[in-house]
């Protein structure tokens, strides 16, 4: 299978680098700046599977079509694909707020398109898609989808319509995970440990409370209480975070997220 990646930036250098790594058949990567096929070409040297190349060649060879292009540059490029497409190509846009409408308006009719959220973790294989196939799109098209995008993590499929929440909850999440972390870490410091420690600890806290929750399959409020005795020190903590808004400021952003996607 020959997948092509347009748009090899944050999100399309993070679905390359777990293709490159660990998926089966080629990889067409399309970049728009002479600058940034030079350097792919040099990232990519050592991998085998990986070629760069220009878009009308990426359109003709490719069976599905990835396209993580900036939102407002995706009519452009479906247009540019569309001619050289095969009858068979699967077209899937990652790109935030363009519709399943959308991607039909500007692609041949027929064409199997598929909208999708990933998020960047997909570089280390702990990402997540939400795939969202458009009505005439088949069983076995998705599942070939799924399949490709295997070594990115996982994928999951929801109507279009919880897209916006995918976005909030998925596509942006590991910016909010980012964002404790950093608290945390200055919270550490604050505290007396290094950046460096206070970093290894606040990573590895993230990592083992999500290989928790990802494991055991237990609610997360089960788990909190087994780290929670009563009248200590971690209820001490989860009091303040409480008194601070914490869940508010989580329920407040991810609405604004979804809003955002929404064009609300
Ligand atoms: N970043 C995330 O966490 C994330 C998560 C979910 C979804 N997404 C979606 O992924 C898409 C890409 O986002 P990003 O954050 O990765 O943006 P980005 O870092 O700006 O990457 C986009 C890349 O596409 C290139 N490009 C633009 N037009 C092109 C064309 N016609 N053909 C080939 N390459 C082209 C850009 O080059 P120039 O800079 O030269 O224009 C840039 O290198 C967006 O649609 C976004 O909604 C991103």
């Amino acid at each position: 299978m020959t997948t092509a990646i347009y748009g090899v930036g944050s999100m399309g250098g993070a679905v390359l680098d777990a293709l490159a790594d660990d998926g089966e058949g080629e990889v067409l990567a399309v970049e728009s700046s002479a600058e940034r096929v030079a350097q792919l070409r040099e990232l990519h040297a050592d991998h085998p599977t990986v070629e760069v190349v220009d878009v009308a060649e990426a359109a003709g060879r490719a069976d599905v079509h990835l396209v993580l292009v900036k939102p407002y540059g995706v009519a452009d490029l479906l247009e540019a694909i569309s001619p050289s497409l095969r009858p068979d190509a699967i077209v899937v846009s990652m790109a935030l707020g363009v519709s399943l409408a959308d991607l039909a308006a500007h692609l041949p009719a027929g064409t199997a398109a598929i909208r999708a959220m990933p998020n960047t973790p997909a570089k280390v294989g702990q990402g997540m898609t939400v795939l969202s196939p458009a009505d005439d799109v088949t069983d076995e098209q998705v599942t070939r989808v799924r399949e490709l995008l295997a070594p990115t993590g996982r994928t999951l499929v929801l109507p279009e319509s919880q897209q916006d929440a995918a976005t909030a909850m998925s596509g942006s999440a590991p910016a909010y995970v980012y964002l404790f972390v950093e608290g945390l870490v200055d919270a550490g410091v604050a505290q007396g440990l290094t950046r460096q420690q206070a970093l290894a600890m606040a990573t590895q806290a993230v990592r083992g409370a999500g290989a928790m929750l990802a494991e055991t399959g237990e609610d997360p409020a089960i788990l909190r209480t087994q780290v929670t005795s009563p009248g200590g020190s971690t209820a001490a903590a989860l009091a303040r975070l409480e008194a601070h808004g914490m869940r508010h400021a989580l329920a407040d952003a991810v609405k604004a997220c979804a809003d955002r996607s929404a064009g609300r």
